[in-house]
């Protein structure tokens, strides 16, 4: 069984507000997107890696050859992505198409989460359903649902509520076969597993931690270093 990585860091990270796409921050000492993929590559080094980029990415170079000092034996591949997300982790697929066995897992994990944790990624090998499954945490907080005027409109019981995290994980043909009806039909995308979804099928949710969190504002750069400074494996 066939296991890959599939890194979608072609989005822009304009809610970062910054001088470049936010996978080419610094973070301790590093960029964004190589402090993730070089913890994807350690978490599961059997696994080679594709990644989508944005077709005008001219910080890619530098983050290869940081990546190519730091793990020269890293396995990557490169492709350009989409113009939404979904649309970049489909471009991945096919690009890996002439590689990848239907049966081969996929998984699925954003540019911008450096802070995956070891026993998370086991826990969700471990537990994903043959459909599939994803890291995820039950909501801490009361959700609004909210109005034009930005007034409550009601507040959503939380007890079945859950926010999704990466990696997600599914079979490479069911996924890629997902996607594609999924964006024929013009569904909107977040992650994968609303397209698994979107098909009628119900992928495992896998209890992950809170601290695997998706760079997306500047305040969360601070954060992350100081989850990072306290990773032990
Ligand atoms: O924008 P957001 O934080 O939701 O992006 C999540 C991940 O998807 C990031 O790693 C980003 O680079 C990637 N992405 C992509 N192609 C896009 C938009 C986002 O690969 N068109």
């Amino acid at each position: 069984m066939n296991y890959w990585w599939v890194v979608p860091a072609a989005g822009i990270g304009q809610r970062m507000q910054a001088d470049r796409p936010k996978q080419y921050l610094e973070l301790a000492g590093r960029t964004l997107l190589a402090t993730t993929l070089l913890r994807c590559h350690q978490l599961l080094p059997q696994a080679r890696l594709v990644l989508a980029l944005h077709p005008d990415d001219r910080w890619w170079p530098a983050c290869r050859a940081e990546l190519e000092q730091a793990a020269p034996e890293l396995d990557l591949m490169t492709t350009q992505g989409g113009a939404e997300r979904a649309d970049s982790v489909l471009a991945a697929l096919d690009y890996l198409q002439p590689h990848a066995a239907a049966e081969d897992w996929v998984l699925v994990h954003d540019a911008a989460r450096p802070c995956l944790d070891a026993a998370d990624l086991k826990r969700l090998l471990q537990q994903a359903s043959p459909i599939g499954g994803l890291l995820a945490c039950p909501l801490a907080d009361t959700l609004k649902q909210a109005t034009a005027q930005q007034t409550v409109a009601r507040t959503l019981d939380r007890r079945h509520l859950w926010q999704a995290l990466t990696p997600q994980m599914f079979p490479y043909q069911a996924l890629r076969c997902a996607l594609q009806r999924a964006l024929a039909a013009g569904a909107t995308l977040t992650d994968e597993a609303s397209a698994l979804e979107w098909s009628g099928l119900e992928p495992q949710l896998v209890i992950g931690r809170r601290d695997n969190i998706k760079i997306t504002h500047p305040e969360d750069l601070a954060l992350a270093e100081f989850l990072l400074a306290q990773q032990k494996d």
